[in-house]
């Protein structure tokens, strides 16, 4: 269980996000860094991090053209990033560009893992729409989902209702990430569609990504604990 929860590290503040992930250290496998803790604490984070023992998801969600997302790729493995993301929507050029780059780049002896996004959570059927895309947003995600596979991407970042068809459709091997996780005593907050960890990992997630039921708890080791052991 410890090797399957990422802690989301949703501070602005590197000096905060640290001292909550220094006293998880020993306790979690991973440790995730999204837009806005990189663009305040950069690749220091994730060098922090990774001296903590961390391994580390760099959630950037690249998706620019193939050069600039392979270089994204190539950089972020340099600094330690163990999982990276991209838009699926990127193409299958730019995904191949990604799968490329991780496979030769080693970090730490283990090239990073590419996961995709497929359809942004916060999308539905008419914002879709409205970007030119008529297909319902299920089989969006399954059209982006096998893009990615098809391209060498490891997995996919989705919501736990769409693991198990990610993992039918993915295979065994296939890293299938979720969020909107919550164990079943803590708040959903903004989260709508929520499941607990054991309803996502029984629903074929490989990594289950918690944020604040962790970091705003008032004691932070105590609430990871109480989910390891299944609370
Ligand atoms: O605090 P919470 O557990 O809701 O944090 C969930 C994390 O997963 C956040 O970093 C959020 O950006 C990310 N995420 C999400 N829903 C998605 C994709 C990513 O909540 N569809």
């Amino acid at each position: 269980m410890r090797e399957k929860i990422i802690v989301a590290l949703d501070y602005d503040d590197p000096e905060r996000a640290l001292e909550v992930a220094r006293s998880l250290a020993g306790r979690v496998g991973w440790m995730k860094v999204g837009l806005t803790l990189y663009a305040m604490g950069g690749r220091a984070v994730v060098e922090e991090l990774k001296r903590l023992g961390y391994r580390v998801f760099v959630d950037l969600k690249l998706h620019d053209i193939p050069h600039q997302v392979a270089g994204a790729v190539r950089a972020l493995a340099h600094v330690g990033a163990d999982m990276l993301t991209v838009h699926a929507s990127g193409g299958a050029a730019m995904l191949a560009a990604a799968a490329q780059a991780a496979a030769a780049a080693k970090t730490g002896g283990v090239r990073p893992s590419i996961v995709a996004v497929t359809v942004l959570t916060s999308m539905d059927a008419a914002g879709l729409a409205a970007v030119g895309v008529a297909r319902p947003p299920a089989e969006q995600v399954e059209l982006l989902a096998t893009l990615a596979r098809d391209n060498g991407c490891d997995g996919v970042v989705c919501a736990p209702s769409e693991a198990r068809a990610m993992r039918a459709l993915l295979g065994p091997d296939a890293l299938v990430v979720t969020p909107g996780v919550r164990p079943s005593w803590a708040a959903a907050d903004d989260q709508a569609r929520i499941a607990t960890p054991e309803a996502a990992l029984g629903s074929g997630a490989s990594h289950l990504v918690i944020g604040r039921p962790i970091t705003a708890a008032p004691d932070p080791v105590a609430a990871l604990e109480r989910i390891v052991e299944g609370e």
